[in-house]
Formats: C-alpha cells, sequence, structure tokens
C-alpha cells in the first residue's frame, strides 16, 4: 500500500444523496476483481445498488478480455450492483460514461472526453474505464457496472505496465493529490443521478454523451467481429451502437460489447 490516504466508507457515506447507487457500501483492502465480487451479492434482491470498492484488484478485468491494472491504493475500483432493471441496451453504458466524464470534468475543472463507448480521456490519455456486464432474468437484466479511474499513478506506473493505449492519472493531470473518498462520493451521486434521468429522458442522456464524445460526423476505423469497417459516424442508437455511413456505402451500426475504435480522425 502507499503513503496515500485510504479509502473510507464512513467519509463516502457522509457525502451521498443517492436514491439507489450506493444504498450499501463494502470495501475491500484486495480481491480477485470487483466485479466479481458484486456478482457474489446478486442472489439477494435487496442488494440492488450495493456497491463494492477495493483497493486492490489481483485480476481486475476490462473490456474484450484486457486487464485493469492499479497498483495498491492508487485508483478507485468499484463496482455498483443494478439489479431487475429494464433491458437498457447501450443507454446504461451511455450514462454511465457520461456520469464519469462529468464527475471528473467538474472535479479537474477541465473537460473530459468520452472515447467511444466508455474510455475516459484527458488530454488524450485514458484516464478511466468503464466495465458493464449483465445478466438477463425474466423480461429484466441484473448489471453490473465496473468503474476503473486512475487517481494517483505515476508516469513510470504506466510506462512500466506497456499498454496499447496512453494512460494517465489524475495526479499527473493536475500535478497534485486528488482526494479519492470526495471524488468517490462525487461519482456515486452523480452516478444515481444520471441512473434517474435515464428513466425518463433518454434524450438528454444522449446529448450529454455526443457532447463529451465529440465523434459525430467523424471519421472512424473500427474493428467488429474480426472485420475492419470505415465511415463517417452519423449518429448514436441507444439499442444499436454507433452508427456509421460506410466508405464502402451502406449505413450500418456497431454495438459497443464486440466493436473497438481503431482510428479516430479527433482523438478525445
Ligand atoms: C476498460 O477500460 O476496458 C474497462 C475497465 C474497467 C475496470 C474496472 S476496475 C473495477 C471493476 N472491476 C474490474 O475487474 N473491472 C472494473
Amino acid at each position: 500500500m502507499t503513503d496515500f490516504a485510504p479509502l473510507d466508507i464512513d467519509m463516502i457515506e457522509a457525502g451521498l444523496d443517492t436514491s439507489l447507487v450506493a444504498n450499501k457500501i463494502l470495501l475491500y483492502k484486495a480481491t480477485s476483481s470487483t466485479n466479481d465480487v458484486a456478482w457474489e451479492y446478486a442472489s439477494n434482491r435487496d442488494n440492488n445498488g450495493l456497491c463494492i470498492f477495493a483497493e486492490q484488484q489481483h485480476a481486475g478485468r476490462g473490456r474484450r478480455g484486457n486487464k485493469w491494472l492499479s497498483s495498491p491504493g492508487a485508483g478507485i475500483l468499484c463496482s455498483i450492483l443494478l439489479l431487475d432493471m429494464d433491458d437498457a441496451g447501450e443507454m446504461l453504458t451511455l450514462a454511465a460514461a457520461v456520469a464519469v466524464a462529468e464527475t471528473i470534468s467538474e472535479r479537474l475543472g477541465r473537460e473530459a472526453k468520452i472515447k467511444w463507448p466508455n474510455d475516459i480521456f484527458l488530454n488524450g490519455r485514458k484516464v478511466a474505464g468503464l466495465l458493464v456486464e449483465s445478466r438477463p432474468g425474466r423480461g429484466v437484466v441484473d448489471y453490473v457496472l465496473g468503474i476503473g479511474i486512475n487517481c494517483h499513478q505515476d508516469r513510470a506506473f504506466f510506462e512500466n505496465a506497456q499498454l496499447d493505449n496512453p494512460a494517465t492519472s489524475l495526479d499527473i493531470e493536475t500535478n497534485s493529490t486528488v482526494d479519492r473518498n470526495t471524488l468517490a462520493c462525487d461519482l456515486l451521486n452523480t452516478l444515481d443521478r444520471r441512473l434517474n434521468v435515464m428513466q425518463t429522458d433518454t434524450d438528454s442522456i444522449i446529448a450529454g454523451w455526443k457532447a463529451a464524445a465529440g465523434l459525430l460526423g467523424h471519421h472512424v476505423v473500427v474493428e467488429h467481429n474480426r472485420r475492419r469497417f470505415a465511415g463517417n459516424c452519423t449518429g448514436i442508437d441507444p439499442a444499436r451502437g454507433m452508427v456509421l455511413q460506410l466508405d464502402s456505402g451502406g449505413v450500418r451500426a456497431f454495438p459497443a460489447a464486440q466493436t473497438t475504435i481503431l482510428k479516430q480522425s479527433t482523438c478525445p
């Protein structure tokens, strides 16, 4: 563990103003993955909204089989259990990405960008990521929403990690030490607000996402089911994903879960 202030459930709870998210919070010193822990609590429906934090993960995972690396005590590693939700399609991912970007932007006083569908960038480098996992039930879906935010990592950490994409932390970007407890509290409050809005006003989530993404109208190359497609992004469809006017002709939607952006004419 580093010398940084540890996460503290009492401090996080003291600032909470949520209706669903974090009705209960558990903090682990170390675990495999907070997403796995959250799923273990899914059989008790009273655990809807449960939030799991960990100071360290031995097997943190990202999208598409990637690992999520974070040194002990250096990041926000959390997972929120959301039970019996309407099948929100891609909307939950968009709402969560907007909430994380908004939390970071407000904290730093400068705009964090979303790289489709749910990577959060500062200064052209990835600072946070989301992993949305789902298990369908009868007419409803259970979700675990995993969020990782780089907070105290230094440049050497990312150099040694040999990541595919450049990454950064909030401390590097601000040249100061972020308060993880306040950040965690802001994150849960913002997420709760965005999830409430999502129930009634999907347009405003999409508008928030578009504002932070800067993808619309730009040329992108994506990989989908091991094939490459290139085209101009003409929209985001909450049910079907990113819509491209393909260079090869025709319009096609690409769902987030099976698609990666390889090239984008503007870097977030
Ligand atoms: C990505 O960028 O590919 C998604 C990264 C998600 C990482 C978080 S950290 C907390 C939660 N537990 C995990 O194992 N993954 C998510």
